[in-house]
């Protein structure tokens, strides 16, 4: 099965990213996973100041995944410029990156562009417009308001030639609008989803189990939210998909594609298991090998009225005979 993709101007030697805040800046991993291997992968979201993050605890596992409030901790602008894209710059050669930038206004998300659009070694970036641990101190997530939406994505635009990616929220009432504005407003992909936020409580006192109250979830519980938002936007966008939320396996990539999504990218399982990314990249062309599909582009699902090469799938669905549960 081949599994190269092309999206945003490039190829990518396979569908899979590591999300952003799951693995770091890439050296993170590096002595744990065979990076080289990974479709690419999006860095920690980068703010204007370095970040210490919120008050522990910051994550807690529940049957269903986890939940985190990390609050961005972070390097910050200048760090990243001086230690950790050099490192990316010098060692990662087929997978691509993102940067991921998070501002806390309008303004910084621009300032985060111009900082480090002069840079050498990655893609583009991945605008986290969806960060739910921020909402503290920036009110509701960027995503959930259009005009902002707008604003960001039609200021980073002017300030780069790279491709930028805006990551949407799953608990947005309105996301087809959204994903238009960010599409009209020159959005080149969209990642769908950031965590959902929600809380857990100690059943001794009551107390919330993250020290910052509540948290975002992320792993399997997060995986429907992503295909209905997956499936929303492909209806709404011709623009390249991310699906995030709930990747695990082989399997669950596949139900991304046939949601609309021609990437995707897995956080949770790599905390789990760090290998669990090199292991769906395996696993998927086996699967494809057993399923008789020859290209992973051919799973993809496309927007309404795009030339459609899966047609042929229609066929049969080789997510019913072989889902994992
Ligand atoms: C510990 C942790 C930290 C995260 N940090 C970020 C971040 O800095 N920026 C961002 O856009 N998303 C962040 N996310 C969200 C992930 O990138 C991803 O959208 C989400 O976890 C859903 O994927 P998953 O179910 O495979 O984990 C974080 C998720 C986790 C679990």
């Amino acid at each position: 099965m081949r599994l190269e993709t092309e999206a945003l101007g490039v190829r990518f030697q396979n569908p899979f990213f590591l999300a952003a805040g799951t693995c770091g800046f890439g050296l993170e991993l590096a002595e744990v996973l065979d990076i080289e291997a990974l479709g690419g992968f999006v860095t920690k979201s980068v703010t204007l100041e370095p970040r210490v993050g919120n008050a522990p605890p910051r994550v807690a596992e529940f049957k269903g995944g986890m939940l985190n409030s990390i609050g961005l901790a972070n390097p910050g602008l200048e760090r990243t410029k001086r230690e950790k894209l050099p490192w990316i710059r010098d060692n990662i050669c087929r997978p691509r990156v993102l940067v991921s930038i998070a501002g806390h206004t309008v303004v910084e998300f621009f300032t985060l562009v111009e900082g480090l659009d002069s840079e050498d070694g990655f893609l583009g970036f991945e605008i986290n417009l969806s960060c739910p641990n921020d909402a503290e101190r920036t009110g509701e997530p960027f995503a959930l308001n259009p005009s902002a939406v707008a604003e960001i994505i039609s200021g980073c635009r002017i300030r780069t030639e790279r491709p930028i990616v805006a990551k949407l929220a799953p608990n947005d009432p309105d996301l087809s609008r959204t994903v238009q504005v960010a599409t009209e407003e020159g959005a080149n992909a969209l990642t769908l989803v950031n965590t959902l936020p929600r809380a857990l409580l100690d059943i001794s006192n009551g107390v919330p189990e993250l020290g910052a109250g509540g948290g975002g979830i992320s792993g399997p519980a997060l995986r429907p939210s992503g295909l209905r938002a997956v499936r929303e936007a492909r209806g709404a966008t011709h623009l390249p998909l991310f699906g995030a939320g709930g990747v695990m396996t082989a399997t669950t990539a596949v139900e991304y594609a046939r949601a609309g999504a021609s990437l995707v990218q897995m956080g949770t399982a790599s905390f789990a298991w760090p290998r669990a990314i090199t292991e769906a990249i395996a696993g998927l062309v086996q699967w494809g090998q057993e399923q008789r599909i020859s290209a992973w582009d051919d799973l993809v699902s496309r927007p309404p009225g795009a030339n459609a090469p899966a047609n042929r799938l229609d066929l049969f669905d080789p997510i019913e005979s072989s889902r994992e549960g």
